[in-house]
């Protein structure tokens, strides 16, 4: 799996959506419960400066590919956060930052341990651990993808259960899903040691997401 990180910096831009008539929402308005679903996506997009902070505590930040990438990507996540915030607006719905800031402080002892937790574990594993959070941030970035596509399990330490099992109700019940599920799951497998895992269908399980 080779990828191109002097590509990917030199190419890397925010989002634009001015080319899209979001006005079609005034006219067409989406469903309460896409509404529900946006409104999950937009909150983990914008937390990725979180994931950020975290990861920077660990072995992660010595390797100049990864710091690189973890830059770039921090920045076209927050873009992403800021698009569908626009769509949310066009409902007359506001992702303002006093929100994010609520839903944070309620994470509570877990937000202010992570980073420590990331520290101490990352420093334990040493280099390895740099493919490990690598191959994890794929594993997020692909359900996140498929969930754009719409029907995934990426936020789901951060947001509410409730709220979890809505997306994932929403987005991945049924056979569709489960296809789109087990394709996620066969990319991971397909990285060096993780053959076999079936983390995205088991979460569906756990979940009691109807197959
Ligand atoms: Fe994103």
């Amino acid at each position: 799996m080779a990828f191109d990180i002097d590509r990917y910096t030199e190419t890397s831009v925010s989002v634009n959506w001015s080319d899209l008539d979001l006005e079609v929402f005034r006219r067409e308005p989406l469903p309460e419960t896409s509404l529900r679903t946006l409104r999950y996506m937009a909150d983990v997009e914008y937390h990725t400066v979180c994931y950020t902070r975290d990861l920077l505590t660990t072995p992660s930040h010595r390797e100049a590919d990864v710091s690189a990438f973890m830059t770039m990507w921090n920045r076209e996540e927050f873009w992403h956060g800021e698009a569908l915030a626009a769509v949310l607006a066009m409902h007359d719905i506001t992702v303002d930052y006093d929100q994010l800031k609520a839903s944070r402080l309620k994470l509570g002892w877990k937000d202010r341990l992570d980073p420590i937790k990331q520290s101490v574990l990352g420093g334990l594993v040493g280099q390895d651990f740099v493919a490990v959070h690598m191959s994890w941030g794929a594993a997020n970035e692909w359900s996140a993808i498929t969930a754009y596509q719409f029907w995934a399990p990426v936020g789901s330490s951060i947001m509410q259960p409730d709220d979890v099992r809505h997306v994932m109700g929403h987005l991945m019940s049924g056979p569709e899903g489960r296809r789109a599920a087990r394709k996620v799951d066969d990319s991971i497998s397909g990285m060096p040691g993780l053959a076999g895992l079936t983390i995205v269908q088991d979460a569906l399980d756990r979940l009691g997401v109807a197959a």
